[in-house]
């Protein structure tokens, strides 16, 4: 069997191919087509714009995906249906609307949050021992969102926390822009933090850890973006554009997002008595969290397991929204879907 499957949630237009047979997954393309240039001079996604380059940018991907899987017989088409920009999910749902209704196949909607989580499972084998992984907690951090959820089996999902105002990844790409970096903020903030050589420079810039020792599983990061801007407004022009403050900054706000997101984590994988610690979306990519997360969790919790995607998997891709279509007919959930609708506000429970 292979599934289709479009991802249009915000700024990359994706398609993937993956290929299924006994219960052994192979992705056999999964193109991404990224709009960062177009909207890096407005420091973020622009959400009209997004729309119309996802329209040119479809039919491009979808040869391109097609080609590179050597042609294959599609026989399910997936798409993501929501959370996410309201303009873009329905341009990748139209798209997959009309390509299953020119040849008559099913068409299974996708949580793009429970494809970052399921983005962990790509390479893995479907079987029930899977199980012995749950109830595992799922932390997700993308550009829009940033949630602890409690994972009990495939499709069983509780929000636990989520951010109260900015996404980390938002936090990232905000605090980039006042420090004149570019967009997306999230890779280039890693960059100069991994620049940073003697990290004295680092003690003396001091940024807060918003909500760490609060005990619930919610976030916040508005307040560190303004910390930041209010540390660089305060500095002279020539300290500004230093690099070393550059370096320094970047590292102690990479830092303070890093704390925070992991000390709540391990909280709740303790408080849930978790056997696994699953880590996805495009925030996941960043290698500090990925390095620090990981061995807190050894240290912590040596019975608990750590799961991260390779990092073509962490950012949005098409071969997520695959596994996680094949996931929901594997586990029997809604194989044929009345009506499919985009809802960019589409909550994982
Ligand atoms: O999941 P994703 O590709 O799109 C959304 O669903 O939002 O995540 C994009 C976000 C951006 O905010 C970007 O800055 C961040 O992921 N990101 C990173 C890294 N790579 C991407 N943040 C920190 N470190 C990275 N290496
Ligand atoms: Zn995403």
């Amino acid at each position: 069997m292979n599934i289709l499957a479009i991802e249009t949630s915000c700024d990359d237009t994706c398609v993937a191919v993956l290929k299924v047979g006994n219960c052994k997954l192979k992705i056999l393309s999964n193109i991404v087509s990224s709009q960062v240039k177009i909207h890096a001079k407005y420091g973020g996604v622009y959400p009209t714009l997004a729309k119309r380059e996802h329209q040119k940018n479809l039919p491009l991907v979808l040869k391109r995906a097609l080609n590179k899987a050597k042609g294959p017989k599609v026989d399910l088409v997936a798409v993501t249906v929501g959370p996410g920009l309201d303009p873009c999910l329905w341009t990748g749902v139209n798209f997959a609307k009309d390509l299953a209704q020119k040849s008559d196949l099913s068409i299974i909607p996708v949580n793009h949050i429970e494809a970052h989580i399921l983005a962990n499972f790509i390479n893995e084998q479907r079987t029930t021992n899977n199980e012995q992984l749950f109830p595992a907690i799922c932390l997700v951090v993308s550009g829009g969102h940033t949630q602890l959820i409690l994972m009990r089996g495939y499709g069983k999902y509780k929000i636990l926390g989520e951010t109260r105002d900015d996404a980390a990844g938002e936090c990232f790409d905000k605090i980039a822009r006042i420090l004149g970096l570019g967009y997306p903020g999230g890779p280039l903030i890693a960059a100069e933090a991994a620049k940073l050589k003697t990290k004295n420079y680092q003690l003396k810039i001091k940024l807060p850890r918003p909500m760490i020792y609060q005990r619930n599983y919610d976030f916040s990061f508005s307040g560190l973006k303004t910390a930041v801007l209010y540390n660089f407004k305060s500095q002279s022009e020539k300290i500004r554009k230093s690099k070393k403050y550059i370096q320094a900054i970047s590292a102690e706000a990479q830092q303070a997002i890093i704390d925070v997101l992991i000390k709540k984590t391990v909280r709740a994988a303790k408080d849930y008595k978790a056997k696994t610690i699953i880590l996805g979306g495009g925030v996941a990519a960043n290698d500090e969290l990925r390095k620090q997360l990981m061995s807190n969790v050894k240290c912590q919790m040596s019975n608990v397991k750590f799961l991260v995607p390779p990092k073509k998997f962490c950012t949005d891709n098409g071969a997520m929204v695959a596994v996680t279509a094949y996931s929901h007919w594997f586990w029997g959930k809604e194989k044929k879907p009345k009506s499919v609708e985009a809802n960019a506000n589409l909550r994982l429970e």
